[in-house]
């Protein structure tokens, strides 16, 4: 079902810092700041030849990763996303599986702009996926 690793997200408390690491440490190609709203985030994309590290920060009091920066207060891996050609088609196929579906299971547009799914880390391995449509 799955194509490339389209990006890692990891969750920062610090975005300018995290982006001084990847921009002045590793001497990667770092986007500047932007706020998403609708998702509770700000995020810096770090391009790398072959996917994306996305540095993100929390956004407003509702944060989807508020909780989950309390409970890594470091920083940390947030999800991997996985580009797929058909959502309702990989999301069909991973339900037969035993995959569980976040939020109401329908496709919601992500921080690209293209329908985005996320399935529980409890089913992955305790990771959570992020499955981008390309
Ligand atoms: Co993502």
């Amino acid at each position: 079902v799955i194509g490339r690793l389209n990006h890692v997200a990891i969750a920062v408390q610090d975005l300018a810092a995290a982006s001084a690491l990847y921009r002045d440490a590793l001497g990667a190609k770092v986007s500047g700041p932007l706020s998403l709203p609708d998702h509770g985030v700000t995020v810096v994309f770090v391009e790398l030849e072959n996917t994306k590290i996305e540095l993100i920060e929390p956004l407003g009091e509702h944060s989807p990763i508020a909780k989950f920066l309390a409970e890594n207060p470091g920083g940390a891996v947030h999800h991997l996303c996985f580009e797929v050609a058909d959502i309702f088609a990989a999301r069909e196929q991973l339900k037969r599986a035993g995959a569980r579906v976040l939020g109401d299971g329908r496709p919601k547009i992500g921080a690209h702009g293209k329908p985005v799914l996320f399935l529980s880390p409890k089913d992955f391995a305790g990771t959570l996926i992020e499955l981008e449509q390309i």
